[in-house]
């Protein structure tokens, strides 16, 4: 009986170490959450790190947020994406509303051969936020051999999704590492963090953006660059085929106000609270799991698509 009680003592102070343990994560990540979600650092991203911002994909969807956002917080936008009558449409809206200045380039990032003209594009501009947003994905969850025009698309996803981001960044970095200061904010996806299978090069092109930027960050952060991989969950825009927002599927603006309060606090963000609150479930799961209800979710919505196009 006696030989009992120092046992006793001993798991009596691992639990109570335990829950001593397990209170202060819980208080530091409710105080982190405080932190970035309800307080934010709205001073972070504007003309203090910089006169321009430069978007890449600004026409629709979260670039064209950025790009709004940015020029509301005083910035000068250069608006990059394909078409020349979307963007001279979005460029007046900006300058009209915002009462900023505006540059448009046109280019297909699905080409390699535009960087020169993007460069010429920029020469001079004292740069202070490059956000690297265009990408694409498939037209619908499909297996890897059964993806239509498969070469083509995976030289496309490669370099809209990959590509544009390193060259963007070769490009803007140099002058804002000679100016000690500057932000780049590079739009991976949560699909980046947790593979998606029948999105397979969507998500691994997703991944490649956020070790990258995690990269990046490690090595320029102690010159006055922040780099941040932004992983966001659902967004309505055309990209996902999501028209109405919802309260866990947020607009492009709504998703962008959150997200760009968290630049200066987090390298990684998922941009949006109930997007980090998902992020944090799905990790607990077993990873069996995980997949077997991203694969269902998948094949239904290819399914559904398949047989809307007829093409089963
Ligand atoms: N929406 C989501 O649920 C979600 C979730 C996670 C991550 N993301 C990421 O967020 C980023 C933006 O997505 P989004 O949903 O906002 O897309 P979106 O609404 O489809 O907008 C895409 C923008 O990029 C431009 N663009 C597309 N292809 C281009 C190309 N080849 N060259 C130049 N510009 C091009 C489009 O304009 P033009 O057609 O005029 O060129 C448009 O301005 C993407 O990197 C995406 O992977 C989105």
């Amino acid at each position: 009986m006696e030989s009992l009680l120092p046992a006793a003592g001993f798991l009596y102070w691992v639990g109570a170490g335990t829950v001593a343990y397990l209170a202060l994560r819980i208080s530091y990540s409710l105080f982190t959450a405080f932190r970035v979600w309800g307080v934010g650092n709205e001073a972070g991203v504007g003309p203090g790190l910089g006169e321009w911002a430069v978007v890449t994909g600004s026409t629709d969807g979260i670039g064209k947020s950025y790009a709004e956002e940015l020029a509301k917080r005083g910035m000068k936008v250069v608006l990059i994406s394909r078409s020349q009558d979307k963007l001279n449409q979005v460029s007046s809206e900006i300058k009209e509303k915002f009462k900023v200045e505006t540059r448009t380039i046109a280019v297909d990032f699905a080409s390699e051969d535009i960087y020169d003209k993007i460069k010429t594009g920029l020469a001079g501009l004292e740069i202070g936020v490059l956000v690297n947003n265009v990408g694409m994905s498939y037209e619908y969850p499909e297996y890897f051999l059964d993806i239509p025009d498969l070469d083509n698309t995976i030289k496309k996803l490669i370099n809209v999704n990959i590509l544009s981001v390193c060259k963007m960044t070769r490009l803007v970095l140099p002058r804002m590492v000679e100016r000690s200061k500057g932000v780049i904010l590079n739009i991976s996806s949560a699909s980046g963090v947790l593979p998606v299978p029948l999105l397979t090069i969507y998500s691994a092109t997703k991944a490649f953006v956020d070790f990258f930027s995690q990269c990046l960050h490690e090595e320029y952060k102690s010159k006055g660059i922040f780099v941040q991989s932004v992983l966001p969950y659902y967004v309505a825009t055309k990209l996902a085929k999501i028209r109405k927002p919802t309260f866990d599927k947020p607009s492009s603006e709504t998703f962008v106000k959150s997200a760009i309060k968290t630049v200066g606090l987090q390298s990684r963000t998922n941009g949006y609270p109930i997007h980090s609150l998902t992020s944090s479930i799905s990790s607990i799961l077993p990873s069996w799991i995980y997949f077997k209800i991203a694969m269902g979710l998948n094949k239904s919505t290819r399914a559904r698509y398949l047989k809307k196009t007829k093409k089963n």
